[in-house]
């Protein structure tokens, strides 16, 4: 096993982080093995870390821009030379179907990552081959962070 490989199996035993910095540390050394055309979806309440996790992915993959909340834009789209990453908030979505007009797909330039936060909104789009991260708070303080890759 590489590092990498080690880093993915750690983080589907799930990692707990006390600060965001540790959060970002985990995207941003985990950026680098996520494969090409590939969908995450990030589970968790409101403010348990989904942006903070995917704004680290962005930075590891060279994206000047700052990654911000898209809530009320619904998606955004971020390019790079590794990467184009859309980053899209489902949360005011109501069904798969208002994903499917959103018509995504057609800005997906190879390589991309399409990163979605409630992604429960829109399960019937959710690729079977997603990468599944699920985030939650424990006892009030402790962030936890599981990958969960179902193929
Ligand atoms: N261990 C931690 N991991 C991630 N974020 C943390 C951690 N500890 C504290 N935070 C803070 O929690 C907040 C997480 O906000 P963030 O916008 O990433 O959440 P979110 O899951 O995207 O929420 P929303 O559903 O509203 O979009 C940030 O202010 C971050 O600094
Ligand atoms: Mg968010």
């Amino acid at each position: 096993m590489n590092d990498l490989d080690d880093q993915i199996s750690a983080l589907e035993q799930g990692q707990t982080t006390i600060n965001a910095k540790q959060t970002e540390q985990i995207a941003y050394a985990l950026a680098s093995s996520i494969p090409a055309n590939q969908v995450l979806a990030f589970h968790g309440e409101l403010g348990v870390g989904k942006t903070t996790f995917i704004r680290a992915l962005a930075k590891a993959w060279g994206i000047k821009e700052n990654v911000t909340s898209p809530t009320y834009n619904l998606y955004k789209i971020y390019q790079s030379n590794d990467r184009c990453l859309i980053h899209l908030d489902a949360y005011r979505l109501e069904k798969s179907a208002d994903f499917e007009n959103l018509m995504i797909n057609d800005f997906l330039n190879d390589p991309w990552c399409l990163a979605i936060e409630w992604p429960e909104k829109i399960e019937d789009s959710i690729p079977s081959d997603a990468w599944h991260f699920y985030l939650t708070i424990e006892e009030n303080t402790f962030h936890h962070l599981r990958l969960a890759r179902l193929q």
